[in-house]
């Protein structure tokens, strides 16, 4: 059974304006906005919801200092829902809201939901074409230049846990995931929540304090372009950077990551490997993290402190002694 992708992501706040500044610069729109709610919504339909710390509707926090609660996977059918329900039913508690979510926890104490998915087709935003030798495909055309991001969905979640074996058996074997890679010794393990999938929708990290966390939550975006100019726009309104822009070797995408307020970190990336029941599970041994990155972030380029091209300099050179001469 294959999952339709991640339907929403909740969060608790203790400061609803921050929040509400933090994912709307962050390029989510923003669909509802009360004194003790916020909903966000990517392309795509997913939704980021941050509830007042409070709120009784929210799952407990999954770790000391941070507002990650709980994450919401689609699925196909009511039978498909059904049938995972009675499932997690046989060993842990299950509880149906009355928006028909699902909602348990997993062997590494992390809150999740299931339910039909709500999402409506929605066609993803053209993307500029590029050129390459012999593939001439952008003619007369300026390339895009972001003013911001625009993140289309939400295509993975990466949570630290205790025991990375335990908790691919749960992802595998009760909700049915798939494996796509690993590193030996039980530091990390990438999963996808469909055969036919982006190379990791979840990647499973060996906790360094024994404690589970989110690790970060990636949105993708169209193209390198967007990861870069998202990227800057998102710095230059204050937001810090946590490693990037760079990209992985593993699933070949350019990431940059950016501290999350609400704990963790919170990506941009694009261009993942999709991956097929053909695909070969890898065994790496070594930290494969990053072929390149930048620590934090890039150098901007003030437009307003830009010196002129050497042309140019030349020509104001000349005007500036023609004028000297004319005066003496
Ligand atoms: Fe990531």
């Amino acid at each position: 059974m294959d999952y339709t992708g991640i339907e929403s992501v909740h969060f608790g706040s203790d400061d609803l304006t921050q929040s509400r500044r933090f994912f709307t610069d962050w390029g989510l729109k923003k669909t509802s906005h009360s004194a003790k709610l916020l909903r966000f919504q990517t392309g795509n339909g997913a939704e980021v919801v941050v509830r007042d710390a409070s709120s009784a509707l929210l799952a407990p926090p999954l770790s000391e200092g941070a507002q990650f609660r709980e994450f919401v996977l689609g699925v196909k059918t009511q039978r498909d829902l059904d049938r995972l329900a009675n499932d997690l039913a046989r060993d842990r508690h299950v509880n149906l809201d009355r928006e028909g979510v699902v909602h348990s926890v997993d062997d590494a104490g992390i809150h999740f939901g299931l339910r039909v998915s709500q999402r409506k087709a929605a066609k993803p935003p053209a993307v500029v074409p590029r050129n390459a030798p012999g593939q001439r495909l952008r003619v007369d055309r300026i390339s895009t230049h972001y003013e911001g991001a625009q993140p289309w969905q939400m295509g993975h979640i990466v949570f630290f846990v205790p025991d990375t074996g335990e908790a691919e058996r749960f992802y595998r074997q009760r909700l049915g995931f798939h494996l796509s890679d690993r590193y030996v010794g039980g530091a990390g393990v990438f999963l996808r929540w469909a055969q036919r999938s982006e190379h990791h929708n979840m990647f499973l990290l060996k906790s360094p304090t024994g404690k589970s966390a989110l690790h970060h939550l990636a949105f993708e975006v169209r193209d390198q372009h967007e990861v870069f100019g998202g990227g800057l726009a998102f710095a230059k309104r204050g937001w810090s950077t946590q490693v990037g822009p760079g990209r992985h070797p593993i699933s070949s995408a350019y990431f940059w990551y950016f501290q999350n307020p609400l704990g963790g970190g919170i990506e941009y990336f694009c261009d993942p490997d999709f991956v097929t029941e053909k695909w070969k599970p890898h065994q790496y041994r070594v930290n494969r993290f990053s072929e390149w990155h930048l620590p934090k972030g890039i150098v901007q380029i003030d437009e307003d402190k830009m010196r002129p091209s050497l042309a140019t300099a030349k020509a104001i050179e000349r005007a500036q002694s023609a004028q000297k001469e004319k005066t003496t």
